[in-house]
C-alpha cells in the first residue's frame, strides 16, 4: 500500500506542476485549473484510502457542505470581488495547517523528536499569521474595514518584538514540549502578528499581500506535511509557497516597488482627489461619443487600453462589441495589457476573456509599446496609473520608475473615466491635459454604450 500511495502522490504532484505551467498563459489556464483539480481529487482520495478510514460520515458531510458553499461562492462572487475570495481561501488554508499541526501535537505521547516539535511550532506560527492576516486583507477589500493604511507609532517595533517572541516561545517549546501553554502562546502571538502586519498596508496593495500570504499558506502546509509525514502535502505546499513568492516578485517588479516598500511604506488611500493632491484647479475640454466616432472614422489603427475602471463598470462586453464593429469596418484593433492593470494579476485578461475577446488581440506591454507611435487612436478605458507619464519623469512619485504603456506616443488618446480623479497611486496625470488627449467623462459602460449606438448610426 505505501508504494501505491506514493506512486499516486507522485502522479498528483506531476499533475500539480503541469497545471501550474498551463496557468501561465490565458490560452491554457482553464486546462491548468482542471489538471490541478484532478490532482487534488486524486491526492484526497488516496489519502483517505491509505488512512483506512472506516467511517466516512463526517468526510462525506464535509464534502457536500463544502462543495455547496464553494459552488454558491463561485457563482455569486463578481470578478472585482475575486481578490477577497482568494484572501479568504488562503486564510482557511493557513487555519487548517494550524489545526492539523496542533492536533498532532496534542496527540503526542512519550518522547517526541525536537525537529517534529520545531516543525509544529513553525506550522502553527505561519498558519496562524496567514489566517488572521488573510482575514484582515479580506475585510479591507470587502469594505468591512477601512482600505487606507492603518498606522501607529512603534508599529514596526511591535511587529519585530512579536516575531522575536514567537521564536523564543518556539525555542522554549523544543526544550519542554510537555508545556502545552507554549504552543498556545505561539498561536496568540502569531494571531496578533497577522493583524498588525497587514493593517498598515493600503487596500490596493492587497493583491501583493494576498499573493505573499498565499505563499505563507503553502509553507505552513509543507511544514504540516513534515509533521504528519505526508509527501503530497509537502510537495503541494512547496509548490504553493514557491509560486506565491514568484507571483509576489512579478507584481513588485511590474510596479517597480520592492516588497519592503509594499509592506512598510503604507501606500494607497480610500480614494483620490481630483487634483492629485496638488490643490491646483485645471480645466480640460469635454468630448462626446460623437466626437469619438469622428476620430474612428478617420483612423486605421486603434489600441484599446483597459484598466481598473473597466472592471468596476463591467463594460467588457460592450467594449468588445465596439472593437468588433471597428474591425468589421476594416480598422486594425488590438488591446494593450499592462501587467498590473486592475487590481489582481491577470485581471484584464480574465475580464476580456469573459467577453470572448480573442487571445491573439491581447498584447502585453513589451509587445505593443513600440507600436504606439504608429497608432492613430488609443482608447483608454478606466485606466490611469498604467498610462501616467509621471512614472517616467516625476522623481519622488509613488509611480516613478514603473514601466508604463507609451500611449502618449499615439496620434490621438481618448480617455474614458468619470472625472479627473487620480488612480490608485494618487498621482495627477498630465496626459489628461495634453493637446492630443480627448477626455470622455462618464461611467465606462455608459460611455462605450453611447459610442456603440453612434457607430451603429
Ligand atoms: P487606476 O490607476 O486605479 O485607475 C483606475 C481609474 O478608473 C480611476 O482613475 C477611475 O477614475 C477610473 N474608474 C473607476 N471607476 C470607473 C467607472 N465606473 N467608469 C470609468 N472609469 C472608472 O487603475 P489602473 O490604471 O488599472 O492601474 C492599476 C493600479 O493598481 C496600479 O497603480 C497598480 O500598481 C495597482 N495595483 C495593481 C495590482 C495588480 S496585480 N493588478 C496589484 C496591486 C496594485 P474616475 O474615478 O475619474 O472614474
Amino acid at each position: 500500500m505505501p508504494t501505491i500511495t506514493n506512486l499516486v502522490y507522485l502522479i498528483s504532484a506531476v499533475l500539480f506542476i503541469l497545471g501550474l505551467k498551463k496557468l501561465s498563459s490565458p490560452k491554457t489556464a482553464r486546462k491548468g485549473n482542471q489538471l490541478a483539480m484532478a490532482a487534488m481529487l486524486v491526492a484526497v482520495v488516496i489519502t483517505l484510502l491509505d488512512q483506512k478510514i472506516i467511517d466516512f460520515t463526517y468526510i462525506i458531510v464535509g464534502l457536500v457542505v463544502g462543495s455547496a458553499i464553494g459552488a454558491v461562492m463561485a457563482k455569486k462572487v463578481q470578478l472585482t470581488g475575486m481578490p477577497q475570495l482568494v484572501a479568504f481561501f488562503n486564510g482557511l488554508g493557513g487555519g487548517a495547517s494550524t489545526l492539523v499541526a496542533s492536533s498532532e501535537f496534542y496527540q503526542m505521547t512519550g518522547n517526541a523528536e525536537v525537529n517534529v516539535i520545531a516543525t509544529i511550532g513553525l506550522s502553527v506560527l505561519i498558519g496562524t499569521v496567514t489566517f488572521t492576516g488573510s482575514l484582515i486583507a479580506f475585510a479591507k477589500l470587502q469594505g468591512i474595514m477601512k482600505g487606507a493604511p492603518i498606522t501607529f507609532r512603534g508599529q514596526q517595533v511591535l511587529n519585530a518584538l512579536l516575531v522575536l517572541g514567537a521564536i523564543a516561545l518556539g525555542a522554549m517549546l523544543c526544550m519542554d514540549f510537555s508545556n502545552t501553554n507554549l504552543l498556545l502562546g505561539i498561536f496568540v502571538v502569531a494571531a496578533v502578528l497577522g493583524v498588525t502586519s497587514v493593517i498598515p498596508i493600503g487596500g490596493a496593495d492587497m493583491p501583493v499581500v494576498i499573493s505573499l500570504l498565499n505563499s505563507y499558506s503553502g509553507l505552513a502546509a509543507a511544514a504540516t506535511g513534515f509533521v504528519i509525514s505526508n509527501n503530497v502535502l509537502i510537495i503541494g505546499g512547496a509548490l504553493v509557497g514557491a509560486s506565491g513568492i514568484i507571483l509576489t516578485q512579478i507584481m513588485c517588479v511590474a510596479m517597480n516597488r520592492s516588497l519592503g516598500n509594499v509592506l512598510f511604506a503604507a501606500v494607497g488611500s480610500d480614494g483620490g482627489s481630483a487634483d492629485g493632491g496638488s490643490g491646483e484647479q485645471r480645466s480640460v475640454t469635454r468630448y462626446t461619443a460623437q466626437d469619438a466616432v469622428v476620430m474612428f472614422d478617420n483612423a486605421q489603427s486603434v489600441v484599446i487600453v483597459p484598466g481598473y475602471g473597466l472592471a468596476v463598470a463591467q463594460a467588457q462586453h460592450v467594449l468588445q462589441e465596439t472593437a468588433q464593429i471597428l474591425m468589421d469596418r476594416g480598422l486594425k484593433v488590438r488591446y494593450a495589457i499592462h501587467p498590473v492593470a486592475g487590481r489582481m494579476p491577470g485581471h484584464m485578461n480574465v475580464l476580456l476573456a469573459e467577453a470572448n475577446v480573442p487571445y491573439d488581440l491581447l498584447l502585453e506591454m513589451d509587445a505593443i509599446n513600440d507600436d504606439f507611435q504608429n497608432t492613430d487612436v488609443v482608447l483608454v478605458i478606466g485606466a490611469n496609473d498604467v498610462i501616467n507619464p509621471a512614472a517616467r519623469s516625476k522623481k519622488g512619485s509613488a509611480l516613478y520608475g514603473m514601466p508604463i504603456l507609451n500611449v502618449d506616443q499615439a496620434r490621438t488618446v481618448m480617455i474614458v473615466k468619470r472625472s479627473l480623479s487620480v488612480g490608485f497611486a494618487g498621482e495627477d496625470n498630465e496626459l489628461f491635459y495634453d493637446d492630443k488627449t480627448m477626455m470622455l467623462f462618464g461611467d465606462a459602460k455608459k460611455m462605450v454604450t453611447e459610442i456603440v449606438q453612434v457607430l451603429k448610426g
